[in-house]
């Protein structure tokens, strides 16, 4: 652990190659044989019995007698060892061939010790960051047995209605690949034989993020050359990283669900990549298949399955109870069975669950909340909040101020801030902004605590009214608003991004007592908060914090640490923005600043195209923050920068240097980030994307040389041909602190 401290203070400035060198997933000959050994001596009924997921029963008679009959691979939701060895024990000394069962839960940012949700992750621009959340993580829940983890989700999203945002690392191809590789390490550790390893599975495969109209579970309508340039790279990634297991998504995209599509499961994930993992459904999405309409009944929803390429059904049961028909009427052919066996069989080897079966029982008491989880979660929640604005340097709080109130749902709301897919991690062991608050200032300063709302969604004048005239007291006001942690997640979408409750009014009161308002927000996705930053001197965008929310605040509002973290994903002004994200191609008539919007148009006026550029005449066209924004208690200047070459070969790499320097008056992180444009191609190209990224610590006055290496390679796109290519041409970089500043330079790429 002490490492997970050294290396989140390092410079991260490696390329993206350096996240997949574990590329591990090549079967090695020794497991191989193994696996054919058992295989060979298995009934069709055991191999199917491999293919089932059942969620825990609670009762172990129950479980015992299908794990015996050998009808169970793996179990979903167990988490004590005592029940966990007690199952195993069935599985190895009862069943026919001993083989192990895998025990799976939702570890998604934490087991016990809970980081920020992974959208919070993502917004440190931090890999390490991501893989030590995902180490604690897989140190914690091993501890009690749990050997896989449905995580981690790199569902692109371009849409905050849908309530999974918070789960995954938002809009960006290239930085979710570069955290989601981040997270599969940290998973599996150095190797998967390690008891503390846990399996990791990239979800949801693929395109579940582009929801239509960010609802969940909503259809998707993605073309090959999109699913190929935005979609698929993350999970190609995390396939490189040697993730072990995947997972199917509940979406079907242009008429085709997942869980029953052959071209990505077969042809580009196994074909085109060489995944020889295991792949899971979601939780029912084969029998689900039967609501899409793409299969008549369960025995049609398992044939259309399997014989795509699924391995192993979670929960819905027409594997064990159409298969065995399936094959005999030669719809499903026994070596399609036999290849998905091998596939579970594998991964229960490489896991070493075979000679390891069982978990020492006492192992997890001395696990839990080991004060470097908690340390490695503090430093990722400072790393994950987002200064959004500070007007006048309000923070960090000087020692003028001996005053502050406390406000706001969230400022002492111990569950609410661990976010989305908690489980496991306990509110009475999370630190909150008021307890930390109050532990850090001790009797240094007087803080005033009045919520006004009890809970994000309340609708309470009185309270607000209470909540303003007790802070109007105070030198400074902290107001802690946000969502509650069910307000996002699976199945938790909202078509309204303001902030819900009261809370809009209590901004609104605060602001009018005159006094400084330091806004903090605590939410699973960006809001639209366009009045709420004008009302604030300051706002701090810390998503679902996690179990170490509350130091980590108190840190950042007291200068003990400086903002550093950047948004994984462009905040709209409203609702009818989205979809809003950076990197989108181009119109004919791109949006430029000349907007002509509602009260710039006269009565009557002629009909004419209003500027005849593409944007809202009630809201422009710029959103309310960029991708990659995020400020500092201090100020960075980039300069000079320059390229190896002006015209390079597409199997040259392009050095890019640039000097950063700290203008202002605190040490601090900047992520500095490298876009780069192809200018005309085959078919239409974003307006930027994102290729690297680094986070530079420099003291006040100090300036550095920052160098960037970027294979040409990697501007590879699918073309008009389908094919990946890097067309030469014209590009235009930036240099820049976010994906909407910085000047441009050009290079080419030559034949
Ligand atoms: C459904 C969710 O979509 C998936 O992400 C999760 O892993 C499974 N349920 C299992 O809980």
């Amino acid at each position: 652990m002490k490492a997970m401290k050294f290396f989140s203070a390092c410079l991260f400035l490696l390329p993206f190659v350096s996240c997949t060198q574990v590329a591990t997933n090549k079967g090695d000959a020794a497991t191989e044989k193994r696996v054919e050994a058992l295989l060979s001596k298995m009934t069709l009924e055991e191999k199917i019995g491999q293919m089932n997921q059942i969620s825990s029963y609670g009762n172990i008679e129950d479980m015992s007698s299908l794990i015996k009959k050998g009808e169970v691979g793996s179990i979903l939701n167990e988490i004590d060892p005592v029940r966990i060895n007690a199952l195993q024990r069935v599985a190895i000394e009862e069943s026919r061939l001993g083989i192990p069962l895998l025990m799976a839960r939702d570890v998604i940012h934490g087991f016990k010790t809970i980081f920020p949700i992974p959208l919070g992750q993502a917004a440190s621009f931090n890999p390490q960051v991501a893989k030590d959340g995902a180490r604690v993580a897989a140190i914690e829940a091993s501890s009690v047995g749990i050997r896989w983890t449905f995580a981690p989700m790199i569902d692109i999203a371009r849409d905050p209605r849908w309530g999974r945002i918070a789960e995954g690392c938002g809009e960006d191809t290239y930085l979710t690949s570069v955290m989601g590789a981040a997270m599969v390490e940290g998973f599996q550790g150095d190797s998967l034989n390690n008891p503390t390893s846990i399996a990791a599975c990239p979800k949801h495969f693929v395109g579940y993020g582009a929801a239509e109209g960010g609802r969940d579970y909503n259809s998707t309508f993605i073309p090959e050359r999109r699913l190929r340039n935005v979609y698929l790279p993350p999970f190609e990634a995390a396939t490189k990283a040697g993730a072990a297991t995947f997972m199917t998504s509940f979406n079907d995209n242009d008429g085709v669900p997942s869980t029953g599509n052959t071209f990505i499961l077969k042809d580009v994930l196994r074909g085109e990549w060489g995944f020889d993992g295991l792949v899971v459904t979601d939780w029912a999405s084969a029998s689900e298949m039967i609501s899409h309409g793409f299969a008549a009944d369960p025995k049609e929803a398992a044939m259309k399955a399997v014989n795509a390429g699924v391995d192993m059904e979670m929960v819905s049961y027409t594997f064990v109870k159409e298969l065995p028909e399936l094959v005999k009427e030669g719809k499903v052919k026994e070596s399609t069975i036999d290849e998905a066996v091998r596939n579970i069989l594998r991964i229960k080897y490489r896991l070493g669950l075979f000679d390891n079966p069982y978990v020492d029982e006492k192992l997890s008491s001395t696990v839990m909340y080991a004060p470097s989880h908690l340390e490695a979660a503090k430093q990722a929640a400072v790393e994950s909040a987002i200064l959004l604005k500070n007007d006048k340097g309000i923070l960090p709080l000087q020692s003028s101020v001996k005053t502050v109130a406390v406000v706001g749902p969230m400022a002492n709301a111990p569950y609410e801030q661990l976010g989305t897919w908690v489980f496991d991690g306990e509110k009475n062991r999370t630190q909150t902004p008021l307890n930390a608050i109050k532990e850090m200032v001790g009797d240094k300063l007087q803080v005033i605590y009045e919520p006004g709302l009890a809970y994000s969604r309340e609708k309470n004048p009185a309270g607000v009214a209470k909540a303003a005239s007790a802070a109007s007291r105070a030198d400074v006001i902290l107001a802690f608003v946000g969502e509650e942690s069910i307000l996002s997640g699976e199945a938790h979408c909202l078509a309204d991004l303001d902030l819900q409750g009261d809370q809009k009014a209590l901004i609104a009161a605060l602001a009018k007592t005159g006094k400084p308002v330091v806004t903090v927000v605590m939410a699973g996705r960006p809001l639209t908060i366009g009045k709420e930053v004008e009302e604030s001197a300051a706002v701090l965008y810390s998503f679902h914090p996690g179990t170490m929310g509350g130091p980590a605040l108190a840190d950042l509002l007291w200068g003990k640490a400086v903002p550093s973290g950047k948004t994984p994903v462009t905040f709209p002004k409203m609702v009818g923005q989205i979809p809003v994200y950076y990197a989108h191609n181009n119109t004919g008539r791109p949006a430029t600043r000349n907007e002509v919007l509602l009260n710039d148009i006269a009565v009557e006026a002629g009909q004419t195209s209003l500027g005849c550029t593409s944007f809202y005449m009630d809201a422009g066209f710029d959103p309310l923050f960029p991708f990659g924004y995020g400020l500092s208690y201090t100020t960075f200047k980039y300069s000079n920068v320059k390229l190896s070459s002006a015209a390079l070969k597409k199997n040259e790499v392009l050095t890019v240097t640039f000097d950063l320097e700290n203008t202002g008056k605190y040490e601090g992180t900047e992520v500095a980030q490298l876009y780069v444009q192809d200018k005309v191609g085959s078919v239409t190209r974003p307006v930027k994307e994102l290729k690297r990224f680094a986070r530079v610590t420099l003291k006040p006055g100090e300036k550095k040389s920052v160098s960037f290496e970027l294979p040409i390679s990697e501007l590879a796109f699918w073309n008009i041909d389908m094919a990946k290519v890097v067309e030469p041409g014209d590009f235009a970089l930036w240099v820049a602190s976010d994906s909407q500043s910085g000047e441009n330079v050009f290079f080419k790429v030559i034949d």
